[in-house]
């Protein structure tokens, strides 16, 4: 996401330590929820990541969140994973930083436990959700997707989660709720980037509720098989894999169904750069670049790293391409 900065991605991400003893200790408790969680399947697909993975896997030393194999169609792509150390130190946060090397470097002082997420607004059973609860909401899911940045990158991610649906089908929107508004934490006590007005805090995203309902659309707690890194949006992020990366908010508080289109962070920020919808879409150039192709993080080649074609719905559109029967993506972009 590029307002006032340049995108200087070209250079290799620093690959940092991305656990230090202080936040491994902060992460003990997540050991102990791991553990009630007695009835989750056994993680049997991490052989699967080695066998789809032409880059070995390299977990940090967070707590275990293992997920069994997802069944959702189009949820375990076969392509090469990124490795841990990019996904984990090449980051966009900005309420850490602007730089994709410093949500890594600041997000220490996050702390993703206690925790909990509000859902209010048009629903028969609004509430306040702890984090064990929304751990235990439904069976973890082990799912490879990929995410596509609007900057012209792109990473493949094995998450742990499960689809947002579970979690609305439990509070039961209205007939009036027609879409979902998602508010992340805008703590400046843990939050250096919040002294930046790069963006109006809190960082707010939103979907249509047929995109929120939709099994793809995941609500996701961990990736490699470990809880999420401070830095990638602990201690609960979404991830909705055929839009670009910035609709996938990190850190939720509070998730509002409305009857309007919620104003998103980005959208307010440059409206004629960042529509509401922002599904992937090569046809349909950024004002400022293009958005035909994309650069694989890890794949290397400096300025002349190899781009790949972006596709459509970022490779989605057989699962997620009926949503958007009839509508000028050009004008809703
Ligand atoms: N969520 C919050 N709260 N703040 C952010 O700055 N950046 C977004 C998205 N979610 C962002 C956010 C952008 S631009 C992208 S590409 C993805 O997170 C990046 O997720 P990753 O760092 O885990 O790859």
């Amino acid at each position: 996401m590029l307002i006032r900065t340049r995108d200087n991605g070209f250079e290799h991400p620093l690959s940092s330590e991305i656990t230090p003893p202080a936040a491994y200790q902060n992460r003990r408790q997540w050991l102990l929820t791991a553990a009630a969680m007695g009835g989750m399947a056994s993680w049997a697909s991490r052989d699967a990541w080695a066998q789809a993975a032409s880059v070995t896997p390299k977990p940090g030393k967070l707590a275990a969140l293992p997920g069994k194999r997802s069944a959702v169609d189009g949820a375990m792509t076969m392509e090469a994973l990124t490795s841990y150390d990019d996904v984990s130190s090449y980051n966009n946060f900005y309420e850490f930083g602007t730089d994709k090397s410093d949500p890594v470097a600041q997000a220490k002082t996050l702390k993703p436990r206690p925790w909990t997420v509000a859902v209010e607004g048009l629903v028969n059973k609004p509430g306040t959700f702890d984090l064990d609860a929304l751990l235990k909401l439904s069976p973890m899911e082990e799912r490879i997707y990929r995410l596509r940045c609007v900057e012209g990158w792109s990473m493949v991610i094995p998450w742990v989660g499960y689809s947002l649906s579970e979690l609305i089908k439990q509070v039961q929107p209205q007939g009036s709720a027609k879409y979902v508004e998602f508010v992340t934490l805008a703590d400046p006590k843990q939050m250096p980037g919040l002294r930046s007005n790069v963006l109006g805090w809190p960082y707010v995203e939103g979907l249509r509720l047929d995109e929120a309902m939709h099994p793809l659309t995941l609500l996701a707690f961990g990736m490699y098989g470990e809880v999420l890194p401070n830095q990638n949006g602990a201690p609960l992020r979404l991830v909705v894999p055929w839009k670009y990366g910035f609709k996938s908010g990190k850190s939720l508080v509070k998730i509002r169904f409305t009857d309007k289109e919620p104003r998103t962070a980005w959208n307010v920020a440059a409206p004629q750069e960042y529509g509401f919808y922002s599904n992937v879409n090569p046809e349909v150039s950024h004002p400022r670049w293009s958005q035909a192709t994309e650069r694989r993080i890890g794949e290397g080649g400096g300025l002349f790293a190899k781009r790949r074609q972006t596709q459509m719905f970022n490779g989605y559109a057989p699962q997620v391409g009926q949503l958007y029967a009839g509508m000028d993506l050009r004008k809703l972009y």
